[in-house]
């Protein structure tokens, strides 16, 4: 069992493979949070008296608790601690203190699915530790969930509030994750970031007071991921504590990290309360979203794998094992400028080197020729199309392709005529123009007539065309956050229903097309959370496919992120006597994740074309490793200033192959030196006495040679790159 009730100390222990995580009842009432982190020999905390000047003491409890200075397992507003807490309601009698009592609990097998918003599955040995908790005041009943990953040493944590009495509440605040660490001794690492300079890594000290990383977009964003973590002041890649956090939400956030002035850590991921508020009406149930944590000793590497095993067998659909489409896509090579005959000719060229599916990107509907109108109006342009989509699709399938196109469903250009039909439809706020960004407007996604107009939509542009994937876009963040289908009162809660929305469509979508391969996108990588990791196939990572700064993109993504949500596409060489060299440094690259192309194949030159090949030959031979395969960061810059890095990929648990019989590596320099670099590659193959044969050059190794480090001459021009796949033989 990983979830053990002691009734003798009234103890709940929550053991994965390496962690332990530990809270207790006290003075039958209070939650107390006592350890989370490695497996301890001895679990047993005393608790001292607190009799400090200005603790609180809550009714009940002796001098051993208080909500002021104890660690707590879910602080509640108003009652005495004031420290960042976790939930606060507000009852019919105006206040909003609150403050639930510990009533039972319940341990079962796997876990549950909630109904409104994405969330993990379970898989091998889930189990779920259930809490219920009371408020008399409010009558509101509060379940805490606990489930457990064992072999990922990963730990879920959501609630439900579920109203009992007759009159309604309003939740303030949610934040399903608080977890209190003694001392302060870390760095925060977050990821930061723009539209096309995606997850940067930030590394930065605790300091005293309160320090967070929040969206307030309406998106997870590109600015601020909603991934954390906290680590050990000499934590490296391949050394020391980790504590890592993520939400498996796709809206507003708040990952907040205080610490207090006796020098301990709150660290709490949630809602927040800037851009949510929630009227529970009596009987309804309110389900938070889920908060993911993982503990590690082993270094940032060893998190990284773990969190990407969790979120391969928990999170992305289970078609994960499918082959994933080699794209290619037409908005770099024609933006909006998109025809049929075109893409006819390009259907043609790609199918002769190595790509298995087209996509249309934006262009293709309404009076879409730039991006100032025609969103919303998802029918097809006869003037680019003038034989339908119908027949595109079935033109470009009968090459041997699939057929893929692009969507913006939850937008709308003010020149439209839906816009111009229902300027209600859109946030707005009484007596404001609602604000432009890209041209665009946001439906109003709280509106079930919205929904169901788009519903309609794609149901009648689709229909009977042979679609085989869909790339679903989401080009602004959200601004005059108001609903002209809300009541006044309900006004600021339009964040959050809004973006319940946005989720019961893409619910609907994926129901109603379940063949479709859906990739992700919010002007590149804006909404690379872990909810819509559970919606879609793959996320387009970044709108920038430049080689050096897609190299730093794609690092950062892959601290918290697994290689099979990452869509990675090689863009145009240039036609240069350096091309080649450019496209297999961008397909060295692009190898990090998903492949797929971006450039004009039509007037590309034959080598290039013949190199795309060759590309998509190897892609498909190591496509398993890179996305199901475990990473190893080789080099990393915390260890260099020289922009290189270098990963390997070997077979991971979830695959049915060993690990290091197969291995995939990569060196990637992202700018140029005045000198050459000499490297040495340590790869932590298991046994010293396997030979391998690098199957590229035909070079043999043994294990005990890559292990020691094969050396690396890089040459100093800044598209240096190098790949090796090793394949383990008989002697
Ligand atoms: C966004 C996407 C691009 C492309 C354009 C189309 O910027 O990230 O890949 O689809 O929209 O307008």
């Amino acid at each position: 069992m990983s979830i053990i009730f002691n009734q003798e100390d009234k103890r709940f222990l929550l053991e994965t493979q390496n962690t332990e995580y530990a809270f207790s009842i006290a003075y039958d009432r209070f939650l107390r949070h006592e350890y989370y982190g490695k497996k301890r020999d001895n679990a047993i905390n005393y608790f001292k008296p607190i009799v400090k000047p200005f603790s609180v003491y809550n009714e009940g409890s002796g001098y051993d608790y208080s909500p002021t200075d104890s660690f707590l397992e879910i602080p509640f507003f108003g009652c005495g601690d004031y420290r960042c807490t976790a939930l606060r309601i507000q009852g019919k009698n105006g206040d909003s203190c609150t403050f639930f009592e510990y009533k039972n609990y319940r341990i079962f097998k796997g876990k549950n699915k909630l109904k409104t918003i994405p969330c993990a599955r379970s898989f091998y040995d889930t189990e779920t530790l259930e809490i219920t908790m009371y408020d008399k005041v409010t009558d509101c009943i509060l379940k805490l969930y606990y489930t457990l990953f064992p072999d990922c040493d990963v730990i879920i944590r959501s609630f439900t509030v579920e109203n009992k009495s007759d009159a309604s509440v309003l939740i303030k605040k949610v934040m399903p994750l608080c977890l209190d660490i003694e001392g302060h001794n870390f760095d925060m690492i977050s990821l930061y970031g723009a539209q096309a300079n995606e997850r940067n890594v930030q590394r930065s000290p605790l300091s005293i007071g309160s320090q967070s990383i929040t969206s307030r977009r309406g998106a997870s964003g590109h600015n601020f991921n909603p991934f954390l973590a906290l680590v050990g002041k000499d934590t490296t890649e391949q050394n020391g504590e980790v504590y890592a956090f993520n939400l498996i939400y796709s809206g507003s956030f708040l990952d907040e990290v205080e610490v207090d002035t006796a020098g301990n850590t709150r660290v709490s991921v949630g809602l927040g309360e800037e851009n949510f508020k929630y009227t529970l009406e009596s009987n309804e149930i309110f389900e938070s979203p889920e908060a993911v944590m993982l503990h590690s000793t082993e270094g940032i590497g060893d998190m990284s794998r773990k969190m990407h095993r969790f979120i391969r067998n928990a999170i992305v659909p289970e078609t994960i094992n499918d082959k994933k489409p080699i794209v290619l896509n037409t908005w770099e090579s024609f933006l909006f400028d998109i025809k049929e005959d075109i893409v006819l000719k390009f259907a043609d060229e790609a199918a002769k080197y190595g790509a298995d599916t087209l996509v249309i990107d934006d262009g293709w509907f309404g009076k879409r020729n730039n991006d100032s109108a025609g969103l919303g109006d998802w029918y097809v342009n006869k003037e680019k199309f003038p034989n339908g989509l119908k027949s595109v699709a079935e033109r470009v399938k009968s090459t041997g392709l699939k057929f893929g196109i692009w969507i913006e469903p939850e937008m709308v250009n003010s020149d439209s005529d839906l816009y111009r039909e229902h300027p209600d439809w859109c946030l707005r706020v009484h007596g404001r123009i609602p604000s432009t960004s890209r041209n665009q407007l946001v439906l109003d996604m709280c509106n079930p007539e919205v929904r169901n107009y788009i519903k309609k939509s794609l149901l009648n542009v689709f229909e009977g065309v042979p679609l085989d994937y869909v790339k679903w876009d989401f080009n602004r963040n959200l601004s005059e956050v108001g609903s002209y289908y809300l009541d006044a009162t309900k006004q600021e809660e339009t964040w959050y229903r809004w973006q319940l929305g946005v989720y019961e469509l893409y619910f609907w979508f994926r129901e109603t097309f379940p063949n479709v391969f859906l990739e992700n996108c919010s002007g590149g990588g804006g909404r690379y959370d872990l909810a819509m990791m559970a919606l879609s196939d793959q996320i387009w990572t970044s709108d920038n496919t430049n080689a050096g700064d897609r190299t730093l993109i794609q690092y950062g993504s892959s601290i918290a992120y697994p290689a099979c949500v990452m869509s990675c596409h090689v863009s145009n060489p240039g036609n240069d006597e350096n091309s080649i060299k450019v496209f297999n440094n961008k397909f060295h690259v692009a190898l990090g994740g998903m492949l797929g192309y971006e450039y004009n194949i039509i007037e590309a030159e034959q080598r290039i074309k013949d190199e795309m090949l060759k590309q998509t030959e190897l892609y498909r031979k190591v496509e398993d490793l890179v996305k199901c395969g475990d990473l190893y960061r080789l080099i990393v810059p915390i260890e260099n200033d020289l922009g290189v890095y270098s990963y390997c990929y070997t077979a991971s648990e979830d695959m049915t192959e060993k690990a290091w019989e197969r291995i995939l590596v990569t060196y990637l320099q992202t700018f140029g030196t005045d000198n050459d670099i000499y490297f040495s590659l340590k790869i932590p193959v298991s046994d010293e006495n396997a030979v391998y044969t690098d199957v590229l050059s035909n070079e043999k190794y043994t294990g005990k040679e890559l292990k020691s480090g094969i050396n690396i001459k890089a040459t100093a021009y800044d598209a240096f790159s190098l790949i090796y796949y090793f394949k383990r033989c008989e002697e």
